[in-house]
């Protein structure tokens, strides 16, 4: 994995990379997700989709054992391949099921299009002309449907393509609990409240976060998902001109990340030019993101604001404890790995319908 240079000239070069998508990704020797990991040890289950009682929101990593075994490796063929082709895929799939959790739950509401009955969370603020790796899904989606009919939910597949697109980035692996359902609605109003902007506070990102039952450990750890894909001009554009409605760019910005940053996101237009998220690794899952923000070169302010509390560089926000968590994940990558998994999960459990609730959808994209 080639290592950029952190200057203007390697944030131009990383782009155009980027673009060109050839950008080599570190393939790990081989994948063993835990299927039957626990195979024998793991107190029996039932295969009947029916959640037993007392298991964690009804979910378990077996789910899938006997009626579709093949899952997740047809999951990692399609993502090998669509990656292979343009590195952000990862990325890209990895915040679509972040923005399915935050809205009534890992319910795959976000893959519904418009319809009479559904007003698509896809045009909501956070998702319109940003969320992809829709065509992706349909490909997983109709890979399944051919070798086991109506069996894997698309909720499941979002959490599965995340997965699979964070360890073929580099990052870590995990057991992942299955067993989610289709929801039969969406929310483009819980679209709109509930995924926070790019320019919140340290105390907004928490009280969203709160929201679904995520502390500040697993806000920082998920934070650190920006290790890898891009943010437009528009979501950052008020650092560099007027963060503060002071027509002044934000202090916390490093001077020549800040200089670099200006030549790619013009006070007026150029709102969809895109920078990396890690430009010191845009498409390998690693903790450079966290030493970033240590160096005031984290990109967005809700990134930075987890070093600097309230993003006005006083430090006096109550910022103490993911202050903290930041610098400690900078230090030490496995301990980051760790907690990005552990705090997958749980973002991964948020509401899920599960036992007869929803429905398993033909089509991601429609309602049975
Ligand atoms: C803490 C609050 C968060 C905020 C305010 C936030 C905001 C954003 C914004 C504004 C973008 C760029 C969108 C665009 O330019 O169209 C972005 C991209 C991204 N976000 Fe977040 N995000 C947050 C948390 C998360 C979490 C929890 C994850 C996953 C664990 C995540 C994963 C990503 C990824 C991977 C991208 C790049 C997508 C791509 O390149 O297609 N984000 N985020
Ligand atoms: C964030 O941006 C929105 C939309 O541009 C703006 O209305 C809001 O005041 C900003 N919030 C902060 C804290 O700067």
């Amino acid at each position: 994995m080639a290592v950029f240079k952190v200057s203007f000239l390697g944030l131009v070069v990383m782009m155009a990379l980027f673009s060109a998508s050839t950008l080599s990704l570190a393939h790990p020797a081989g994948f063993n997700f835990g299927w039957g990991s626990g195979w024998g040890s793991e107190p029996s289950r039932g295969h009947s989709g029916y959640a037993p009682a007392g298991g964690s929101f009804g979910l378990f990593p077996q789910f899938y054992q006997f009626s579709c075994p093949q899952a997740n490796d047809i999951v990692i063929s399609v993502l090998q391949q669509a990656i292979a082709r343009e590195p952000r895929v990862a990325a890209s799939l990895l915040r679509l099921h972040f923005h399915d959790c935050f809205v009534q739950g890992c319910d795959a509401s976000v893959l519904l299009d418009d319809s009479t009955t559904i007003a698509s969370e896809k045009r909501s603020g956070p998702n319109r002309n940003s969320l992809r790796g829709f065509e992706v899904i349909d490909e997983i989606k109709a890979k399944l449907e051919e070798a086991c009919p109506q069996t894997v939910s698309c909720a499941d597949i979002l959490a599965l393509a995340a997965r699979g697109s964070i360890v073929l980035s580099g990052g870590p692996n995990w057991d992942l609990p299955l067993g989610r359902r289709d929801s039969r609605t969406a929310s483009l109003s819980g679209s709109n409240s509930n995924i926070p902007a790019p320019n919140s506070t340290l105390s907004t990102l928490l009280t969203f976060f709160k929201r679904q039952g995520l502390d500040e450990v697993d806000l920082v750890a998920l934070s650190g998902g920006h290790t890898i894909g891009v943010a437009r001009c528009v979501t950052f554009k008020q650092r560099l001109y007027n963060q503060k409605g002071n027509n002044q760019p934000d202090e916390t910005l490093e001077r020549s990340y800040y200089f670099g940053l200006k030549s790619v996101c013009p006070r007026s237009g150029g709102d969809n030019n895109i920078s990396p998220l890690d430009f010191a690794s845009p498409a390998k899952f690693d903790n450079a993101y966290f030493k970033l923000i240590l160096f005031g070169k984290g990109l967005l302010t809700s990134d930075q604001v987890l070093l600097t509390g309230n993003g006005n560089g006083n430090g006096n926000g109550n910022a103490g404890k993911t202050m903290e968590l930041v610098k400690t994940y900078a230090d030490d990558e496995s301990l980051f790995f760790q907690q990005f998994a552990k705090s997958m999960v749980k973002m991964g459990n948020i509401r899920p319908l599960t036992g007869s609730k929803g429905e398993v959808r033909n089509n991601c994209r429609r309602l049975n």
